[in-house]
């Protein structure tokens, strides 16, 4: 893939990544009540897979470097992270963005009811996004990946020590990691205690069910 077929294909999913990245923040500010009760994301983060990662990818699933494939098989090339507070907020935001009619939802991955061998939680959630251009209109896939601080405090430990790499100790450093996983979704559980929206349902939610 030569640099400008690289620029060429990301044109696109970077044009969905920040139109999902826009509704994100205005879904943030209206689920904001008051200055108690805040608005349920932390902090959100985004990215456009590099030429390298992408490359990396499709030898990795055994497939030629072109552009084709990588519009094909991947569905990470944008993405977003999205840190709530609350576990009940992931679940809430997840259920809002796949209600949104005009967003198709390709895939859906629960790791945080079902979490990986490993220890790994997180909501994942592949949307396509309508982009527009001119008189046409095609869906672009954007990997949004929802966490709480505590999820994300420990995926990112784990990524740096050992998500994709080959370490001898694999084993016991699975161990250890699905230990310390165990012990931050603990910590998590402690403050739900602090979630003042808790039993309380986002004004959005209540106004989409009780139009239903
Ligand atoms: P990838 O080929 O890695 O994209 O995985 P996948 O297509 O099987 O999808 P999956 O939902 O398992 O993972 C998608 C993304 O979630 C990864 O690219 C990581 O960002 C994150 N992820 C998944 N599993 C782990 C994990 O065990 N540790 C960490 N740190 N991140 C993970
Ligand atoms: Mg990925």
């Amino acid at each position: 893939m030569t640099n400008e077929q690289y620029y060429d294909l990301i044109k696109p999913y970077e044009d969905a990544r920040r139109i999902l990245y826009t509704r994100l923040e205005i879904l943030n500010h209206s689920l904001y009540r008051d200055k108690r009760t805040l608005g349920p994301v932390h902090n959100t983060q985004s990215r456009v897979k590099e030429k390298r990662s992408i490359e990396e990818k499709l030898k990795r699933m055994g497939l030629k470097d072109s552009i084709f494939n990588a519009k094909d098989s991947l569905q990470d090339i944008a993405g977003i992270r999205v840190i709530c507070y609350f576990v009940e907020d992931i679940y809430n935001m997840a259920g809002i963005l796949k209600r949104q009619p005009d967003l198709v939802v390709i895939k859906e991955r629960d790791y945080i009811s079902h979490p990986k061998p490993n220890g790994y939680r997180s909501y994942h959630i592949v949307l396509g996004i309508p982009v527009y251009c001119l008189d046409t209109m095609e869906y672009f896939p954007v990997e949004v990946q929802l966490r709480t601080m505590a999820m994300d405090f420990w995926a990112s430990m784990e990524h740096r020590v050992c998500y994709k790499k080959n370490p001898d100790n694999r084993e016991e450093l699975e161990r250890e990691f699905r230990r310390y996983a165990q012990v931050l979704e603990d910590i998590e559980m402690e403050f739900e205690a602090y979630n003042e929206r808790k039993g309380i349902k986002m004004e959005q939610e209540k106004r989409i069910q009780e139009n239903e």
